[in-house]
């Protein structure tokens, strides 16, 4: 059908919203009915609201949504709210990870369908944030990311408590009987309070410091701490920058480049960050149609220490991080590890925005005061990860990163919480645990299952680390010598699948290594008996996930939402015509 309108003011809604025919009658009036003051020339701003009482960490932006509300008000612009899929990584089972291009494909979609010139997108628990920039990259409309920053950090025995990261520490005491029924429940009480995301580098501090790397948030916003009034401050200018982006664009796409990449890649080593940022970075650069080699992820992460003294590896809380400058200070402090030169939504640079902002307390030291410290994060390779694997070298063992040990294999999640305690386990500190079918495809969805547990008799043994292997991922919140993201993963025949107990596995981080220690001919024989295991899901959403979901290289998205072929990276405008 021939395009009926042409555009009146340059904005995108001008297509829906200036006709003067039947549809421009029936589209301004829907916008009229909810309210709306609809002129021809007000850009419409798109909010999206991920907000349900199933996802604590993004509640607490009720107000916020309401103040970027104002600010596209106070700019001229019209504000438009609408829902999303909202990923709550405690409760969404088996991984909120498994939602995160659902998400993506909601803003795509959402901006397709409406009238919508430009958009504030509201993310805080882990998924969120990368959901919200995948689907931005792809629409390219020129987007303002708000983040709902870190909940407040309850005191448990008169020490402030890190998300995540001490119901591991409680945990390993519980099965080790350090701590008692009353002490487990005591914890409980204290660990379950307030809105916000996890309050130490986990996923979603990781992801929120990439997004402004970025360049999609406002400088300094993007840690801002859960309920604190600097929040509101700041969405009300998100609202109001979004009207301005909607008259004169910079778009994701202009944002999204190898060199943003690559400095957020650089700033997740800087944080020791989740090592699940280097999944959704991929992912990223896919939807701008930047295929990212693990040659360019490991170069990128290469000689890159830690300089954030933030839990699960250092000391501070995402608060401290925030107090000492946020990412302005963390880029003062790296200097000219990162491309100064990157791009901001607000019309600037990276380097512009960190200009001034030298950090202004403990929890951001100078790139010079920890050299020769190791590496945040690696990528190996070798005959067990022939697409490789990510290790947060920074939360790992310095004694566990060159080893060898005999493999002891759980297939999933269940096998493992059933055998793992069992006094009966052959199982020593030098063997290597193994955790397969818990890649994109077996999860499905890679679930958070990559740190198992220390078998109990040998943490009732003072054994606190250990060599683990996987096709999962890991919680940014926790810590030890964990090779993640093992690609390809064992539900599409990777190597891992042919790995039986007792194998020897040889981990060489310095040289970038994981290798099996089998002959080949016998691997061969293995391979020529080996079957997938069949799935369960045969319709739905996992089911196409399952069909279409890429390995952790290229960053579990969907394969035809990513933008490598030509023709892909072109967002289709719809007819405007009558519904
Ligand atoms: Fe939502 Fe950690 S569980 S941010």
């Amino acid at each position: 059908m021939a395009e009926r309108i042409a555009p009146v003011s340059g904005l995108r809604s001008s297509r829906w919203l200036d006709a003067p025919d039947e549809v421009g009658i029936q589209n301004r009036a829907a916008l009229r009915a909810v309210g709306l003051a609809v002129e021809s020339g007000r850009p419409v701003v798109g909010i999206s609201n991920t907000i349900s009482d199933l996802n604590p960490c993004n509640s607490s932006m009720r107000e916020q949504i309401e103040e970027a509300r104002q600010g596209v008000i106070d700019a001229g612009g019209v504000p438009v709210v609408f829902p999303t899929i909202s990923l709550g990584e405690d409760l969404m089972k088996p991984s909120a990870m498994l939602y995160r291009n659902l998400l993506a494909i909601e803003v795509e979609e959402m901006v397709r369908a409406y009238p919508i010139d430009a958009l504030v997108l509201t993310a805080n628990c882990d998924k969120t944030i990368p959901g919200a920039i995948m689907g931005a990259t792809s629409s390219d409309v020129p987007t303002v990311l708000m983040l709902g920053g870190a909940r407040p950090a309850p005191l448990y025995r008169g020490e402030r408590l890190a998300s995540g990261t001490d119901l591991w520490r409680a945990l390993d005491d519980r099965r080790t009987g350090r701590m008692t029924d009353e002490q487990w429940e005591s914890f409980e009480r204290c660990y379950s309070c307030g809105l916000g995301a996890c309050n130490v580098m986990g996923t979603a501090t990781t992801m929120a410091i990439v997004a402004e790397t970025l360049g999609f948030t406002l400088a300094g916003a993007s840690t801002i701490p859960a309920g604190e009034p600097l929040g509101l401050r700041a969405a009300n200018a998100a609202g109001r920058l979004a009207v301005e982006r909607a008259r004169n664009p910079i778009r994701p796409r202009e944002l999204v480049t190898e060199a943003s990449l690559q400095n957020a890649l650089k700033v997740v080593a800087a944080c020791g960050g989740s090592t699940n940022a280097v999944v959704h970075i991929a992912a990223i650069a896919g939807r701008a149609g930047i295929r990212l080699s693990q040659a360019t992820i490991a170069g990128a992460l290469s000689g890159v220490p830690v300089v954030a003294d933030v839990q699960p590896i250092g000391r501070g809380l995402a608060q401290d991080f925030h107090a000492a400058g946020g990412v302005p200070a963390l880029v003062h402090a790296l200097g000219d590890t990162l491309d100064r030169s990157t791009r901001t939504v607000q019309g600037g640079t990276l380097g512009e925005a960190a200009k001034d902002a030298a950090p202004a307390g403990a929890a951001i030291r100078p790139i010079a005061d920890v050299a020769g410290s190791p590496d945040g994060l690696a990528v190996v390779r070798g005959s067990l990860a022939p697409d490789g694997a990510v290790i947060k070298v920074a939360a790992a063992s310095e004694r566990l990163l060159v080893h060898r040990g005999p493999a002891v294999v759980f297939d999933g999640y269940e096998d493992m919480r059933a055998r793992v305690d069992d006094p009966d386990l052959e199982v020593t500190p030098d063997s290597v645990l193994v955790i397969r079918g818990a890649g994109p495809v077996g999860g499905p969805g890679m679930p958070e299952w990559g740190m198992v547990p220390i078998p109990k008799k040998l943490a009732e043994a003072g054994i606190t680390d250990m060599v683990r292997v996987s096709d999962a991922r890991m919680s940014g919140t926790s810590f030890g010598t964990v090779f993640l993201h093992v690609a390809p993963e064992a539900a599409v025949g990777g190597p891992l699948a042919l790995v039986r107990t007792g194998d020897v596995i040889a981990v060489d981080v310095p040289r970038g290594r994981l290798d099996l220690e089998v002959e080949d001919d016998e691997l061969e024989r293995r391979r020529a008996a080996w079957r997938p295991a069949p799935t369960p899901h045969v319709r739905g959403w996992v089911a196409l996930y399952q069909r279409h979901v890429t390995q952790a290289p290229e960053g579990c998205d969907l394969d035809f939402l990513q933008a490598f072929a030509p023709g892909t990276e072109t967002f289709v405008e719809p007819v405007v015509g009558r519904s």
